[in-house]
């Protein structure tokens, strides 16, 4: 069994972006400038959008945080939209999700401006992935490309699994996965919270993403010898035993499952590091005006 290590994958790609940034700037060219709008106080939200304003100083990009309280209304949000997109100065914008109750997120998402979301969230690029075209791909299925990538994992006609059918990770990776090429050409079936037989299903898979959100589901006897799993899920659970009082649980129940596979991610520090680096990514696309 081999672990697949996303922090070193994200610490060697984070330095190539950062040796590309420094070619760019010592040519005289843009700094690439991500922006990353904050609405309100959410805990997880705070720590997502200071990790990626940290891993773009990282790399030598400009950032720039705007954030507003929860009472924000939606024509405020949709004019701050309004004016990132037009402004000449930023590459690429985030809203990070979610957004308070009384906001649309539909709406704000398909405000912004299709060449500046390294979010790879509007219906343009979702729809420009599932036919092969240039886009900006959305993070968390984007990263786990990059690690069956980096490892030299074979998808080709394998059979991949995929749990969980949610617009950011389920779906989007069920189009990769059985895109032309590599890393790509799987067989893919996705399962979900209505599918019947999901045991017998997995234990036909090569490579099985689990996506769903529920800790721990995949349990070693729905799991074949030599399969690939990767673990999406990033679930909160209390915990006595660390500081914070919650344990980061992934989607697999690891140590029974671990000993099964050819190659696992560990969950913290699996698919995890990889997401920011494909934000990361996209916004260097953005600088460069690649997505037209
Ligand atoms: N909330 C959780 N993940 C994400 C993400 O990748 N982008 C945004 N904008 N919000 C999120």
């Amino acid at each position: 069994m081999q672990l697949i290590d996303g922090r070193a994958v994200a610490a060697q790609i984070k330095k190539e972006i950062a040796e590309e940034v420094a070619r760019i700037k010592a040519q005289g060219g843009k700094t690439p400038h991500l922006a990353a709008v904050l609405v309100g106080h959410d805990g997880g939200s705070e720590t997502y959008v200071a990790s990626k304003v940290r891993a773009c100083e990282e790399v030598g990009f400009q950032s720039t945080l705007i954030r507003y309280e929860d009472d924000v209304t939606e024509e405020e949000l949709l004019a701050c939209v309004d004016q990132l997109n037009n402004d000449a100065d930023v590459d690429g914008f985030i809203v990070q999700l979610p957004l308070p109750g009384h906001i649309s997120e539909g709406r704000i998402t398909e405000a912004i401006d299709y060449r500046k979301d390294v979010d790879g969230f509007h219906p343009v690029n979702v729809g420009r992935m599932a036919i092969g075209l240039p886009c900006f791909l959305s993070a968390t299925p984007s990263g786990i490309m990059e690690l069956l990538k980096r490892y030299e994992i074979e998808t080709r006609g394998k059979h991949c699994v995929i749990l969980g059918r949610s617009n950011i990770v389920g779906k989007p990776a069920a189009l990769l996965m059985m895109q032309k090429g590599y890393p790509g050409d799987c067989t893919v079936t996705v399962c979900h919270s209505r599918t019947k037989n999901i045991k017998e299903i997995c234990l036909q898979a090569d490579i099985i993403i689990a996506a769903l959100g529920v800790p721990e589901f995949l349990k070693a006897d729905m799991v074949k010898e030599g399969a690939v799993v990767i673990d999406v899920g990033t679930t909160r659970v209390p915990s006595d035993k660390t500081k914070s009082g919650f344990k980061l649980t992934g989607d697999v129940a690891f140590h029974e499952v671990a000993p099964k596979c050819s190659y696992i991610t560990p969950v913290p520090g699996g698919v995890g590091p990889m997401t920011i680096v494909s934000l990361l990514k996209n916004t260097l696309l953005a600088g460069k005006k690649t997505i037209v």
